[in-house]
């Protein structure tokens, strides 16, 4: 898509799975890639380097408000401006709610929930300066129905989209787009997270038939973060194969 070329793109997570799938896709389109992770960000970066595209690691936990504050100058540092933000990072469990450590609920709500908010949080002061910007945050089909085994990721990623809604609607006015990718059962490392047992079922209730490909979801990421996708904000789009549409 032309008009990503030149663009400043943050991706969290982009070390592995969707978010690595994501980054090398706006690396391919000419953008400035800023990979995000607690590990293997420089992994990423390199690649997208080594294929003759512009990137920079960044090590982030996007739980941390003093880590986006230390990105963020960063990023400044290196490129002088942010247009996008992809949340990508995120984490699971596989409990249920009689099971579930508190220790785990805040893990899980501080890296999906929190770490999305502080992302929307640090780059928006940029987008207004600019007069523009996107933000594409990544939730979960966990958000739309109930997954068995998913308390803490299914509250923490019906949070992004209530959010993302809530910060879409405050920011329309200033020519700023935020809308929400919820991918289904997509073949990454996180699904070690799951038994096999439930990976099968998920993937049976696809209609599909099949896992998704990082891919997939990175396509609808570069749409979002276009000029083609200006008139849309505040959205929540599944790319799964179906499986929510049953
Ligand atoms: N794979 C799926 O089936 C699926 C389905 C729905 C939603 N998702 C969502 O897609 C996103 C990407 O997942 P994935 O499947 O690529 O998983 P993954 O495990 O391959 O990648 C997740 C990445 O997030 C990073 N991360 C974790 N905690 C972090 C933190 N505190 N700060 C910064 N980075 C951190 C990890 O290091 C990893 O590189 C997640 O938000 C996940 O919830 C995945």
């Amino acid at each position: 898509m032309s008009s990503l070329k030149d663009k400043v793109v943050i991706v969290t997570g982009a070390g592995s799975g969707i978010g690595e799938a994501i980054a090398k896709e706006f690396g391919r389109n000419e953008s400035k890639v800023v990979c995000a992770d607690i590990k293997n960000a420089e992994k990423t970066a390199k690649a997208i380097e080594d294929a003759g595209g512009t990137a920079l690691a960044v090590n982030l936990d996007v739980s941390k408000a003093s880590d986006w504050d230390a990105a963020k100058a960063k990023v400044l540092s290196e490129f002088g401006r942010i247009d996008a933000l992809c949340n990508d990072a995120g984490t699971s469990e596989a409990v249920e709610i009689v099971d579930l450590k508190e220790s785990d609920w805040d893990r899980i709500i501080n890296i999906n929930l929190k770490g999305t908010m502080l992302g929307m949080k640090t780059v928006i002061p940029e987008f207004l300066k600019n007069g523009s910007g996107k933000i594409v945050n990544i939730a979960s089909e966990a958000a739309h129905v109930g997954l068995e085994g998913l308390p803490s990721y299914s509250a923490s990623k019906g949070g992004v989209i209530a959010m993302s809604r809530q910060v879409a609607m405050t920011y329309a006015p200033n020519n700023i787009q935020i809308n929400v990718v919820s991918p289904g059962i997509i073949k990454t490392p996180i699904l070690a997270n799951n038994s096999p047992e439930m990976t099968k079922k998920f993937t049976e209730a696809t209609p599909a038939g099949r896992l998704g490909k990082p891919e997939e979801i990175a396509y609808m990421v570069e749409f979002f973060v276009s000029e083609e996708s200006n008139f849309i904000t505040g959205q929540a789009i599944k790319v799964d194969g179906g499986w929510g549409s049953r």
